[in-house]
């Protein structure tokens, strides 16, 4: 991570930029485990929850930012956007027979109802897939731009753990 020197920056800005970094950390910490394949093949069900971490630490700078708590920055919103994209392309993997009996919050809808848990998965990649594409290089311009290509992605949340998640 590259260091600024504080004398550079004005100091609101720079505590902005620390959270900034903080929340960034967060996102994609989680991710790094899943370097490890041994850790997925032995635990699915860890590993489906890290992602959703990753995923909701995402889904957490988005909205801080959507809700003005944190200055905008086309990195942030890139970032935001690539750790919902990443979990979405993974999550989908680690559902195998028997993982529905872990200390788990996966729904037995997922077993039962397996074309429907489908659809739900292939609406939140395509949700990602089409704001990782609007992010381009750069990430998203402006504020509104995010807020068009993320808001569709947010949406996705709700509508899967409403059919295929249970509260414990
Ligand atoms: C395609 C379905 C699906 C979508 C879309 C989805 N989730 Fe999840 N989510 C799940 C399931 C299933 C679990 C339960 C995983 C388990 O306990 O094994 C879960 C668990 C979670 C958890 C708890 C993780 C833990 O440590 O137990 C969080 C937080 C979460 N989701 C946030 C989000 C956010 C934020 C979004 C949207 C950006 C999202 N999810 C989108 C299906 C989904």
């Amino acid at each position: 991570m590259v260091e600024r020197s504080p004398t550079q920056r004005p100091a609101g800005l720079k505590m902005q930029m620390e959270k900034t970094v903080n929340k960034l950390a967060l996102a994609f910490g989680t991710l790094a485990i899943l370097a490890t394949p041994a850790v997925a093949a032995e635990d699915p069900v860890m590993v489906r929850k890290i992602l959703m971490q990753g995923n909701a630490a995402g889904a957490g700078l988005a909205g801080a930012m959507l809700k003005g708590e944190m200055e905008y920055s086309p990195a942030a919103g890139k970032a935001a956007i690539a750790s919902m994209n990443a979990a979405s392309h993974a999550f989908g993997d680690y559902f195998s027979e028997g993982s529905a009996e872990e200390d788990t919050t996966a729904a037995p809808a997922i077993w039962e109802d397996a074309a429907g848990w489908e659809a739900e998965l292939a609406k939140f990649t395509s949700a990602t897939s089409a704001a990782a594409e609007a992010s381009g290089r750069e990430g998203p311009a402006d504020l509104d731009t995010f807020k068009a290509a993320v808001g569709p992605v947010l949406g996705t949340c709700k509508s899967c753990h409403e059919g295929y998640r249970v509260k414990r």
